[in-house]
């Protein structure tokens, strides 16, 4: 097999695109790793080396700032300039103080939901109990529900808006596309979303003024310093990263993570009678199937990386998911191993901007994984490989159909 290197842009970027390749992207991923840092195009590096992408990830001469935004209409935020974007697009030092405001508050309210968690979960498979044997989409009835219901409840936000949040939360993930993968419509139709979601946010975000509950938002809105907090329009922007960060991703953890178990029944046994066994599994899950396999960075300065000079202003994408199949970093990388030492993946990212809502995350998905494998009888899959979504940044599959002979009450 010949080794990748100095593609020219059109081949590797749209091989990395092609939907046609979403249900396995890793034999050419491993082609990719071959070479840890390569030229994707006249201005962009493809970076695929666990070494190389940990390194870049805590460099900070990497940016994550768009530097062509226009900010000539745009408002003030709480360090006087302009509002560009999420905390998530903002490079430190303002980026630190919006993520220490908000993880002050988020922390503390996601360490008892557990328990919660687990109720919601064992709810949406109690929907199913007269369907049995039958068939259920994990996507459709279990994993796409989950976060909705677990921010809508760290948000206030009552269960009859639930559906509006899950609407909103599947057409702003668009956001999280790369720009140059999405049509005219698509970006015009985005611009209407934002527009909708905080004439949506707004009254809710007035409401809680007025009357302050124990949530996030009226958390967000009040405690603290006044003259550090996030004004209104960086809180609307917070809390609708929060939506769309937490979403899409943790369906497809909960997806993947569903289809590597009943790929492997070995590991999916070990779980049915060690409920011990899922923090495990789910890290595993996170290295072999990352939710998100791609992020990018734009070089603030010139720096040298594994004999390339990469210069000011050019962009690097980082492909977590190869750096997590790394041979160099990972024993036989494509083995799905629950028990694997040292596991320490690039799913979650790292440096200052290491996911956010990572323990959130990973709870969801142990408590999901854990009931599917134990409530379900006989679990297996009506196809393999499932139909992905065309996505390549946030990676999963569109629908998970699982046949089962029964359902423990
Ligand atoms: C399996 C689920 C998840 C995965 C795989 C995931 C992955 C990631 C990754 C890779 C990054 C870093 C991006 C970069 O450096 O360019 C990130 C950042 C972030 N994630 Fe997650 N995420 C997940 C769940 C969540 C949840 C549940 C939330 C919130 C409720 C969340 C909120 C965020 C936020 C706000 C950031 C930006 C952090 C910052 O800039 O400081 N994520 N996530």
């Amino acid at each position: 097999m010949t080794v990748a290197t100095n593609y020219p842009a059109a081949t590797a970027y749209r091989r990395i695109l092609d939907p046609a390749n979403r249900h396995n992207p890793y034999p050419y991923f491993a082609e990719l790793c071959r070479v840890p840092v390569q030229r994707l195009d006249a201005d962009t590096w493809l970076v695929s080396s666990h070494e190389a992408i940990t390194r870049l990830l805590r460099d900070p001469r990497m940016s994550v700032q768009d530097r062509d935004i226009d900010t000539t209409d745009a408002p003030l935020g709480s360090d006087g300039e302009p509002v560009t974007g999420p905390f998530l697009f903002r490079d430190p030092p303002h980026h630190d103080s919006l993520r220490e405001q908000t993880m002050y508050r988020f922390a503390p309210r996601i360490m008892g939901l557990r328990p919660n968690i687990e109720m919601l979960v064992t709810g949406l498979l109690d929907k199913r109990l007269s369907d049995q044997p039958g068939q259920l989409d994990v996507v459709a009835e279990l994993a796409y529900p989950l976060p909705v219901g677990v921010i809508c409840e760290l948000l206030g936000v009552p269960p009859e808006e639930e559906p509006v949040f899950h609407s909103f939360a599947g057409r702003l993930t668009k956001a999280l596309d790369p720009e140059e993968t999405l049509t005219e419509q698509e970006i015009t139709e985005l611009a209407v979303t934002r527009r909708e979601w905080r004439e949506y946010l707004m009254p809710m975000i007035a409401q809680r003024i007025e009357h302050p509950g124990p949530d996030l938002i009226s958390a967000l809105l009040t405690d603290g310093d006044p003259s550090t907090r996030m004004t209104l329009v960086e809180l609307g922007i917070t809390l609708g990263m929060l939506l769309i960060a937490g979403h899409e991703t943790t369906v497809n953890l909960v997806a993947n993570g569903t289809l590597a178990l009943l790929r492997h029944p070995e590991a999916l046994a070990r779980l049915r009678t060690d409920p011990e066994l899922a923090a495990a599994v789910v890290e595993e899950v996170l290295r072999y199937d990352p939710p998100v396999q791609l992020t990018g960075r734009r070089a603030t300065a010139d720096i040298e990386l594994d004999g390339h000079t990469i210069r000011a202003g050019e962009h690097v994408s980082l492909l977590l998911a190869a750096g997590n199949r790394d041979p160099r970093r990972f024993a036989d990388p494509d083995a799905f191993w629950p028990e694997r030492p040292n596991n320490a993946h690039l799913a979650f990212g790292g440096g200052v901007h290491y996911c956010f809502g990572a323990a959130l995350a990973r709870m969801e998905a142990q408590v999901a994984l854990t009931v599917i494998v134990t409530r379900l009888d006989n679990p297996r899959l009506v196809d393999d490989p499932p139909p992905y979504r065309p996505n390549m940044l946030l990676r999963g599959p569109e629908q998970l159909r699982v046949a089962h002979d029964g359902i423990t009450g």
